[in-house]
């Protein structure tokens, strides 16, 4: 027995002090904000989706792809044929080999995927310090609390405080692991102009691009969402018309007659 404690103690102490350790040296935990589509019945918030691309586009396409998410997926979030072939037109694509074998590029078609701004990883790496712009596609996914992670990334630059060295072409970012990241501050006030009138703060251009993003890594969530409250409303149904019969079967022998002779 004793040794099962000392075991116990031991175990307790080594959990005990990495916690610790990780609390110390982690960067901040993300600030926890509210999204229309968490919950089981959560939806997109569109219109804040169509600005997230409006986002992408003008700004984050500057660096990084979405290599997962085609032109015409845009049709989800309410856009016609036509203006997902003029989306996709704006881009320059690779477009196979012309008839000496040199490579040749072409104008986006809606089948393409979002393509990378560089030619290949060296190019991109060359342009950002050394560092590889991560595809975005499913991002919100591959980090944890991600749509909180990425707007707070997005939001947590500012002045490096006294003590901390930040290596040359690295920005402070305390929500980033190390707290320094290679990403220069991406959004600001007023840096996309919106059409409808929403009020252009870093804040909402991160909330908006951050709708976008977890609509791009998981663009079924809606017809998820909808039949689950289809399935939860029938089940609702389903256990009242369960529950009047029952009701009814018994309500003879609550009653104290015989079920059968009485029949
Ligand atoms: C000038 C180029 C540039 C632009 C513009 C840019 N990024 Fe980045 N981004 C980078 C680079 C480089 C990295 C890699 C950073 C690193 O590893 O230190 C990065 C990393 C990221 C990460 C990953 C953080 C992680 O955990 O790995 C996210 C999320 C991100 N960018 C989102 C965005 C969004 C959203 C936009 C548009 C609002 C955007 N970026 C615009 C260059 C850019």
């Amino acid at each position: 027995m004793k040794f099962v404690k000392t075991i116990a103690i031991a175990l307790t102490a080594v959990v005990g002090m990495s916690g610790t350790a990780l609390a110390a040296e982690g960067p901040e935990h993300p600030m926890q904000m509210e999204w229309s589509f968490e919950g089981p019945f959560g939806q997109f918030d569109l219109p804040s989706v169509q600005r997230g691309w409006q986002v992408f586009r003008e700004v984050c396409a500057n660096c990084h792809s979405l290599k997962y998410f085609h032109f015409r997926n845009l049709s989800a979030i309410g856009y016609e044929p036509d203006m997902i072939k003029a989306f996709a037109a704006e881009y320059t694509v690779p477009g196979g080999v012309d008839d000496s074998g040199d490579p040749v590029t072409r104008p986006g078609r809606p089948a393409d995927a979002i393509p990378a701004p560089f030619a290949n990883e060296q190019a991109a790496r060359a342009a950002n310090g050394g560092a590889l712009p991560p595809d975005l596609s499913l991002i919100v996914k591959a980090r944890e609390d991600g749509p909180n992670y990425v707007y707070s990334i997005l939001n947590g630059y500012g002045e490096t405080p006294a003590g901390v060295s930040i290596p040359d072409g690295k920005h402070f970012n305390k929500y980033f692991k190390g707290d320094a990241i290679s990403m220069p501050q991406p959004l600001s006030d007023g840096m996309v102009d919106y059409q409808d009138g929403t009020p252009n703060t870093q804040e909402q251009l991160s909330k908006d691009v951050v709708n976008f993003l977890s609509f791009v890594a998981d663009p079924h969530l809606p017809a998820r969402h909808r039949i689950g409250l289809g399935v939860v409303g029938f089940l609702v149904i389903w256990a009242f018309v369960l529950y009047r019969s029952m009701k009814k079967l018994w309500k003879p022998v609550k009653e104290g007659k015989n079920f059968y002779e009485d029949a």
